[in-house]
């Protein structure tokens, strides 16, 4: 079930954004939320960053800041029409994460905030596939998306959010080892890092070389 905020929220940017700013609250701010998955990840200006389901490009404008290489994928035009106001410093191309239009191994990063739980659960899978095919040997991919919390108060609040903004999708990610699929695709060295309460993750992952 997803409500009318659902809607609005993807209808409206101010809208998305203030309820963005406002979860983020729960991470310090919007600018840490918005780098919690860059934690630890030695970015240099000419690596090769793609950002996974940019939409609006809310993360994409702080990836310019680390690299003049940062590409937008997203399925949605508008989204990328948007993005390209907010972080015209990158460039986009609209396709789907579960069949990326671009060769083996172009990308030293990729980065994907709060998006994987928006896929179904194949489109996830063949997602991770495709990231680890389109990453370099070496290369790292990192996101930020929710996590099934171990505070009670964020249990609520996540809870809550889900159910005014979310689909099925969002509780079906909540069930998935994560971690145990990046295994399965080929990834190592995965670690995981929780905050707010447990209710969002980063996890980093790298491709090994062969
Ligand atoms: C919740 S928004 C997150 C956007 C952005 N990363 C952020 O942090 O604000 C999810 C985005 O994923 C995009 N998306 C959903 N499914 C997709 C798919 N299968 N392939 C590419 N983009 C997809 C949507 O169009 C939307 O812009």
């Amino acid at each position: 079930m997803a409500t009318i905020l659902r809607e609005w929220s993807y209808r409206y940017p101010w809208f998305y954004n203030a309820i963005s700013w406002l979860a983020a609250l729960s991470v310090g701010g919007e600018q840490r939320f918005r780098q919690l998955a860059l934690t630890d990840i030695e970015m240099t200006s000419d690596m090769e960053v793609l950002d996974l389901c940019c939409g609006n490009g809310q993360a994409t404008r702080y990836l310019v800041q680390h690299s003049s290489k940062v590409t937008g994928l997203d399925a949605s035009p508008l989204a990328i029409s948007r993005a390209q106001q907010v972080a015209p410093d990158a460039k986009y191309i609209e396709g789907w994460a579960e069949s990326m239009p671009f060769p083996e191994q172009r990308f030293d990063v990729v980065h994907a905030s709060v998006a994987l739980h928006e896929l179904q659960p194949v489109q996830l899978w063949r997602t991770l596939q495709e990231v680890h095919r389109v990453l370099k040997p070496g290369g790292v991919f990192t996101f930020v998306d929710f996590h099934p919390p171990f505070h009670p108060l964020f249990n609520v609040s996540l809870g809550l959010f889900i159910l005014l903004f979310e689909t099925e999708t969002a509780r079906q990610f909540l069930k998935t080892d994560v971690a145990d699929l990046l295994v399965r695709v080929g990834f190592r060295q995965t670690r995981r890092l929780l905050y707010a309460g447990g209710s969002l993750q980063v996890i980093q992952t790298y491709k090994v070389e062969p």
